[in-house]
């Protein structure tokens, strides 16, 4: 299931309830050293590196996104930052480096996450991450029981952790479910539309999911159990 960066990225601050509320307990977590430049890796529209713009203030921000729709609405809220359109596990950072890179939400959606962590180390002296663990959304994909639903690969928190250490040392870590209610099925489902979780269906698929979602009308909650990591390279 990729990412899809086509999504209309006008309505992805509204719906982006998690992506928020991470964004914020993330850069709580940093560490206070001493941070001159921050690497935003899938900024989106900027909600991360809006915050931490706010704490390290005379940082050098650059921020990276294979999508150009959400980094033009992120450039617009942080017009002095460094762009970088680019598909982040293929890029080469040379001789780039950064005291800081951070990614909120996005490593979810590479293809190879062990192998980002370790380049990343190599050019950022931290790298701190969010991402949803694999009891997200269990509610939600309850009521398409039966049918084989597109869905992400979610590490469990044992997987993730194993990846870290195996790679890196732990600064600090978190753990929390961030929830919201949505009236129906229909509108939970839009949730992940507007912050571009699609994935091509084939239409007899698609035509069930469709009757499930039209059929359900009781309230639904969307829970993203989160992760939250720095970690720095490990000696
Ligand atoms: C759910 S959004 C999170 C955006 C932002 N970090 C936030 O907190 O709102 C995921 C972002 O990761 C980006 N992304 C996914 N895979 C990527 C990749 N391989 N390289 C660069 N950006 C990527 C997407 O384009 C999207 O903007």
């Amino acid at each position: 299931m990729p990412f899809d960066t086509a999504i209309s990225a006008l309505n992805y601050d509204e719906y982006a309830f998690a992506q928020k509320f991470s964004a914020k307990e993330l850069v709580r977590l940093l560490p206070n050293d001493n941070i001159a430049s921050v690497i935003d890796i899938g900024a989106g529209t900027g909600f991360v590196a809006l915050e931490a713009k706010k704490r390290f203030p005379y940082a050098k921000l650059t921020l990276l996104d294979r999508s150009r729709g959400m980094l033009r609405i992120a450039k617009s809220k942080i017009p002095d930052a460094t762009i970088i359109n680019t598909d982040a596990e293929t890029f080469a950072f040379a001789i780039q480096n950064f005291d800081m890179a951070i990614a909120n939400l996005s490593v979810q959606w590479f293809k190879d996450f062990e192998a980002f962590l370790k380049k990343i180390l190599e050019h950022a002296k931290y790298f701190a991450f969010s991402i949803p663990l694999n009891d997200s959304f269990a509610d939600y994909m309850d009521i398409f029981n039966g049918i084989k639903m597109p869905r992400i690969n979610l590490y469990t928190h044992r997987e993730i952790l194993h990846i870290v250490r195996s790679n890196a040392e732990i600064v600090t870590a978190k753990q929390f479910i961030v929830t919201k209610t949505y009236p129906n099925a229909i509108e939970a489902t839009r949730h992940f539309r507007n912050i571009g979780a699609t994935s091509p269906i084939n239409t007899d698929t698609q035509s069930k999911i469709s009757a499930i979602l039209k059929s359900h009308k009781a309230p639904i909650t969307l829970n993203y159990d989160m992760f939250l990591c720095v970690t720095r390279q490990a000696y």
